[in-house]
């Protein structure tokens, strides 16, 4: 016969947290063990110069405690997350930090919530009623709230930036995970909306023993975590500001390449630039077509490689080709809503709107035929 599992797998990610372990894992297991909910406690440690990884060794012959001593490995607290999530045995896992800032009392709560089907996910939160931090200073409060306000278009957790939290186990999918950064619980529960989310009060209380290792990398990370998952969750959307962004650097590139041109041309020709307009002409039409041409190259390979999300998977000039092509016709339709509009307008405001209409139509209609003909994913 197997043996029975575990109701929950209690993972700490620890980095030089020697002296939280001997009071925490004998107040988890203790907390655990008096709500009669079988347990382990996977210690999964960073290789701390400070010694931790034998401290929680020690403790395992006292406390269900397993140690991971995680060398050659992808460092980082996600990682170490994921990696015990990964070993835990339990139907549960947590995940909670090692210097008593979460607090254990609730945690029988969390783990009984899922084991008995009322929700998937119960994440520690400081934003709802009855929760909180304390002796918190201004600007960590308007670090965290600033933090917590960026993920509107994520997810609607009260508190995304926690770091407490249970999970059934079965919802997981490792292989959906980015390990990058310390988020992660937001990245569970950004990647799993259909699952039932249960938030409960905490109130964070600051460590007493060693010191707290967040620091100006893992705000930049937490950032570049957004954006994938932002990236992720609205795909289209992202591809059209990266769309437009490229579009305002083309204009850059336009200014610089036909300056450039003009100024070349103008020490060229001397005083023949100052006293013939065809001279003159010339040098800036030719200025414009260089210009042009130069931001055009420049846009496709930006949104080759960076707008559009496979387009560096496809081949080069067919793809260069169809983009010269969209926007040709981009160009063409400009032209024809702007003379169509032109016959019922008069006004200069007005038809200053009927050019910015024919940009903005130029635009929609290049972002769809770049989208989907130009870089669409061709199945060879
Ligand atoms: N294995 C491993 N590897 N563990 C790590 C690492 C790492 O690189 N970095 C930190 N840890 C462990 C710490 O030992 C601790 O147990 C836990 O992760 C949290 O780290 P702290 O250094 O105590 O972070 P904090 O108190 O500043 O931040 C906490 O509060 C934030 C909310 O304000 C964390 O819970 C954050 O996730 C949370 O966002
Ligand atoms: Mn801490």
């Amino acid at each position: 016969m197997s043996e029975p599992r575990l109701d929950v797998s209690v993972i700490l990610p620890t980095y030089n947290e020697s002296e939280n372990l001997p009071q925490i894992i004998p107040m988890i297991s203790a907390a655990l063990r008096d709500t009669n909910l079988s347990h382990e406690i996977v210690v999964m440690d960073d290789h701390s110069p400070d010694g931790t990884y034998a401290v929680a060794l020690s403790l395992a012959d006292q406390f269900p405690v397993r140690a991971i001593d995680r060398v050659g490995l992808q460092r980082g607290l996600s990682a170490a997350v994921i990696d015990g999530f990964k070993a835990a045995t339990g139907t549960v896992v947590a995940v909670m930090d090692a210097d008593m800032s979460h607090p254990i009392a609730v945690l029988p709560d969390m783990v009984k919530r899922i084991l008995d089907g009322s929700t998937d996910i119960a994440v520690g939160s400081r934003n709802v009623p009855g929760g909180g931090a304390v002796e918190w200073p201004w600007y960590r409060r308007l670090i965290s709230s600033t933090a917590a306000w960026l993920t509107f278009g994520i997810t609607p957790m009260s508190d995304p930036t926690t770091g407490y939290m249970a999970v059934r186990r079965s919802v997981l999918e490792f292989d959906r995970y980015n390990p990058i950064g310390w988020k992660i619980v937001l990245e569970i529960v950004a990647k799993h909306p259909q699952a039932d989310l249960s938030e409960i009060p905490i109130v964070f209380q600051d460590r007493q023993f060693g010191k707290s290792k967040m620091s100006l990398k893992e705000q930049r990370q937490y950032i570049r975590h957004l954006l994938r998952l932002y990236d992720e969750k609205w795909p289209s959307l992202f591809e059209f500001l990266r769309f437009g962004a490229v579009g305002a650097t083309g204009v850059i590139v336009d200014t610089i390449g036909s300056s450039t041109t003009i100024f070349f041309l103008a020490s060229v020709f001397g005083l023949q630039f100052q006293s013939s307009w065809a001279v003159r002409e010339s040098a800036l039409i030719l200025g414009a077509a260089i210009g042009f041409s130069l931001a055009l190259t420049s846009n496709f390979f930006l949104n080759r490689n960076w707008s559009f999300k496979h387009g560096a998977k496809l081949p080069l000039g067919s793809s260069y080709f169809r983009y010269l092509l969209v926007n040709s016709l981009g160009l063409w339709l400009r032209l024809a809503v702007v003379s169509v509009l032109a016959f019922f307008f008069t006004s200069i405001p007005a038809l200053q709107g009927i050019n910015l209409i024919g940009i903005l139509v130029a635009c929609a209609f290049n972002f769809v035929g770049i989208k989907y003909w130009a870089f669409k994913k061709r199945i060879d």
